[in-house]
């Protein structure tokens, strides 16, 4: 089969210059084998527009940086292969991040911001004893720990995300991961009030709108949906205790 020739229209503005505008610009290439997204936004740059800006770092789908809207779906550039494309790609950066510019987004203080107000650390009981012994954990709870560990903080979850664009206080399925993952944790000893305050809101587990975007567009397949259901019962069985309708022993807690 011929190698195929792209077409692609690629977004670009330079916010912090006051002379740019946004607009959509073409560009052509030849398909070569085993082509990904990655190498061909790198063929652009340094092929035909020196000055294109994107995120590429790790090329492995580790760091999380090179995520984009690829006809409109956010992906990974690094692992999306073209054979996987039409002839016709355009790219844009992410909806809901500030633009740096081109294909650029600042994921990084969005993150940091979430992981702030979603206290992204454990919550010792113990002032730490550096001549403790090491604390033991199940295996089960390690890797139940251990998969909800796996976001690389790429965005695609909250650049899918219907409420996300609608509400930018809205703290996505990677904030309640992040939450679910403490919770899962024995060590973590936040008090539930904390927790409802923050999981309990419109920015929290009731703005989701339950259109499952995340799950479908995340990278890493990450249990998403699972997480965002577990967190809804959770908040039930924390109102409830709360108004003190129910003992704390029957309802069932679990993420069954
Ligand atoms: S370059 Fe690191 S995830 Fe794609």
């Amino acid at each position: 089969m011929p190698d195929r020739e792209l077409r692609f229209r690629v977004f670009r503005h330079n916010p912090f210059d006051p002379e740019s505008t946004p607009r959509m610009v073409q560009f052509q290439l030849t398909e070569t084998p085993r082509m990904t997204l990655f190498t061909a936004l790198t063929r652009i740059r340094e092929e035909l527009e020196p000055s294109l800006q994107f995120d590429i770092v790790c090329r492995a789908a580790v760091c999380g940086s090179c995520a984009i809207l690829v006809n409109g779906k956010p992906r990974l550039a690094c692992r999306t292969r073209i054979e996987t494309l039409p002839n016709d790609i355009t790219l844009m950066p992410l909806p809901f991040f500030k633009l740096v510019a081109d294909l650029s987004v600042d994921t990084g203080q969005w993150f940091r911001d979430m992981g702030t107000r979603v206290q992204s650390w454990i919550n010792a009981r113990e002032p730490f004893d550096p001549n403790a012994e090491e604390a033991r954990m199940s295996n089960e709870t390690a890797a139940e720990i251990y998969e909800l560990d796996r976001c690389i903080e790429c965005g695609c979850c909250v650049a899918a995300c219907g409420a996300a664009q609608m509400n930018p206080e809205y703290l996505g399925a990677a904030g309640m991961l992040r939450i679910a993952r403490f919770l899962a944790d024995p060590r973590d000893g936040r008090p539930e009030a904390a927790v409802f305050d923050v999981v309990s809101t419109e920015e929290g587990i009731f703005g989701c709108i339950g259109l499952a975007a995340c799950e479908d567009y995340c990278p890493k397949d990450l249990p998403l949906t699972s997480r965002l259901a577990y967190l809804r019962r959770k908040t039930a069985l924390l109102a409830l205790r709360k108004s003190s309708q129910v003992e704390e022993s029957t309802v069932a807690d679990g993420y069954a």
